[in-house]
Formats: structure tokens, sequence, C-alpha cells
């Protein structure tokens, strides 16, 4: 049993949407993704760290489902992305799920999932690029809270869409609430082709931090846990 993490697998398989726009390396992406998965065995889980479909609907993002059921893990947890537009309530998406039988597919939103000893906790987070809407800010941290206040005692690891932390830039609301719970290590995706040298990876105060977006992680699955 491994835990592995991976960020913005952007899939378009009913659209074809390019994503050349990124950079070279996303050329041939979904082949890469599923060579990288390889690593993955039956009974790993997968946290998907957002910007999982450009669909715009559930029924328009459904085949990037069946892609993403299909891979190894056991789960796969997913996290919402700001390209995640087919994000619904929790009982239509598990309702969706269940009905496609895509029964791998768990959805990580104001809750936490156990790994062994540890939580696995997470929401979108919050970027500067948001310009500024004081209410959706709010309302992520209460996310934010409300995941990591369910893993009680556990030890616990964070899997956020949004950098907490960019060159110049550092989000101390959430850094604070990460810091507060204890959490181990911060993984999170959204930055790709040129941002990726402005990414602040390592260890800051008491959390360690990971870039995991896909383009960035050369589209392998981290494994973070055995
Ligand atoms: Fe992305
Ligand atoms: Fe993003």
């Amino acid at each position: 049993m491994a835990l592995f993490v991976i960020g913005d697998t952007h899939l378009s398989l009913a659209s074809n949407k390019p994503m050349d726009v990124f950079g070279g390396g996303w050329e041939g992406y979904v082949d890469k993704l599923r060579e990288g998965f390889q690593a993955v065995g039956p009974e790993d889980t997968v946290v998907l760290c957002g910007d999982l479909s450009w669909g715009m609907s559930l029924e328009e993002a459904e085949a990037d489902f069946a892609f993403l059921d299909s891979l190894p893990g056991v789960r796969k947890l997913m996290l919402k992305g700001n390209h995640d537009y087919w994000w619904n309530t929790a009982s239509k998406m598990n309702r969706f799920f269940a009905e496609k039988g895509f029964s791998t597919l768990k959805i990580l939103h104001n809750n936490c999932y156990e790994y062994g000893e540890y939580a696995l906790c997470g929401t979108r987070g919050w970027f500067y690029e948001e310009k500024g809407d004081q209410k959706v800010f709010n309302r992520e941290l209460i996310r934010l809270e409300a995941s990591l206040k369910a893993a009680g005692e556990r030890k616990k690891l964070c899997f956020l869409h949004y950098p907490p932390l960019y060159q110049g830039y550092r989000c101390a609301e959430i850094i604070a609430l990460l810091e507060k719970y204890e959490v181990e290590a911060c993984y999170y995706g959204h930055l790709h082709g040129g941002s990726h040298r402005l990414a602040v990876e390592g260890k800051y105060g008491p959390v360690v931090y990971h870039l995991v977006a896909a383009d960035y992680v050369g589209f392998q699955p981290q494994k973070i846990l055995e």
C-alpha cells in the first residue's frame, strides 16, 4: 500500500482542448500520465490536486473521469482546482460517480480520508491571482479548517490546489492554519511552465511544501508514503 500525489491533469478527452499554451512538456500528456500511473499499485491511494478536467459539467467531464477511474489505484481523492468548472455539490458528484460506476473517484472537500496513522486533508486554497474576493477567501479558510478538524488527533498531510507560498507571496492565514493543526507536509499544484521557477519547495517553518503539478513532476504521480 502506498500514497501518491499529482495535480493538474487538465484532461479534455471529449473536447481536445489544446494544452500547448502551457509549453512543450504537455505534448502527448495523456499517454505520459497513463505511463506515469504504472508506478501506482491496485491497492494504492492517489490524491489529485485539482485542475483535473476542462469539462464545464459533470457530463462533459465524463470521459476524463472514466480515464482517471481506469488508472491504477483503489482510491483517487479529488480536490477542486480553479479550472474545475464541472465541480458540483458533493452529493451530486458522488451520485454521478456511483451511476457511472467510477468506484475509485472520491471527493476531498470539507472532509478528510484516513491513510494508516495519517489523515489526508485539503481544499482548493487561495492565491493572489484571485484578486481579493474576501468572501471566497473566508470560505476557503473555513473549508480548510473543517478538513483539518475532521482529522482529529491523527498526523496530517494537507493537499491544496493553489500554492500557499510563492516567491514574493505567502498566504499568512492558510499557513497559520497548517501550522496550528501541525500539518507535516503540504502538496499543491496550479503552477505551470515558467511559473515553476518561482515555486517554493522544502521546509518553511514547521511544514514541508511540495509542488506536484503534473508538468512539474514529469506526469509521474509522486510517492509520499508507503
Ligand atoms: Fe493547472
Ligand atoms: Fe490552477
